[in-house]
């Protein structure tokens, strides 16, 4: 997929020097093209044996509630025509409200909560949609410079209907003072492209006095996508 071509300044630099990483993994030579092999438009079938009973509440897998801020988030996945993207495959996760993922790397001097994983999939429905409820991630120090710290995020890994459609991405929330020192949100260089990963508050969708409610709709490919964010 030539995405720079499609959609310029939407896909993340691949070298991006104040996100260091990405001098030691980012291709040094130039990219081949390549023909786009068959499997690319296949389609990819999710079915519902996928799920776990609490994969769309992540704040119902341990034994009691999680600590923190409880959420709901929502949203729509379409294409780049605007049709929705029926029966895919979207996966979570996230630190805890402390800012610690439950995962070995993650030795951040915050607790672990015993009832939280940080983790959730589901599929979208008829329209496009999907919905889970889980805790406000917190912020996190990643080592990468002097006081490097990441703003609140979701990852989110969608397969969407072809495997042309896979996205990779984080979903941040609106107003996060960290946002203009993240080398990995502004290493996606079209700033319309970066405003697109912040969901919004949604009254709305807020449920009365148990969480308040986050909208995130997803466009896969296309001038409008939501970008890479990884
Ligand atoms: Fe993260």
């Amino acid at each position: 997929m030539n995405f720079e071509a499609i959609a310029p300044g939407i896909y993340p630099e691949l070298v991006y020097p104040p996100y260091k990483s990405t001098v030691k993994r980012g291709p040094t030579q130039p990219l081949l093209r390549l023909d786009a092999p068959r499997p690319v438009t296949d389609n990819i079938v999710a079915t519902r044996s996928l799920l776990l009973p609490h994969d769309m509440d992540l704040t119902a897998q341990g034994e009691g509630e999680p600590l923190g801020e409880k959420i709901v988030v929502t949203g729509r996945v379409v294409d780049e025509d605007g049709k929705p993207v029926r029966n895919s495959l979207l996966e979570v996760w996230q630190c805890n409200a402390a800012g610690r993922y439950r995962h070995k790397k993650d030795q951040h001097n915050a607790p672990l909560d015993p009832n939280f994983n940080g983790w959730g999939k589901m599929l979208t429905d008829d329209d496009g949609r999907y919905r889970f409820v889980t805790i406000k991630p917190g912020p996190y120090p990643w080592g990468n410079h002097d006081k490097a710290w990441r703003p609140a995020h979701i990852h989110f890994s969608l397969f969407g209907n072809v495997y042309a459609q896979r996205l990779v991405t984080q979903m941040y929330f609106p107003s996060d003072p960290l946002f203009a020192y993240d080398p990995i949100f502004q290493s996606i260089p079209d700033e319309a492209a970066r405003q697109r990963l912040i969901s919004r508050f949604s009254l709305e969708e807020t449920v009365g006095d148990q969480m308040l409610g986050y909208e995130f709709d997803i466009v896969l490919r296309g001038r409008d996508a939501t970008p890479m964010g990884i």
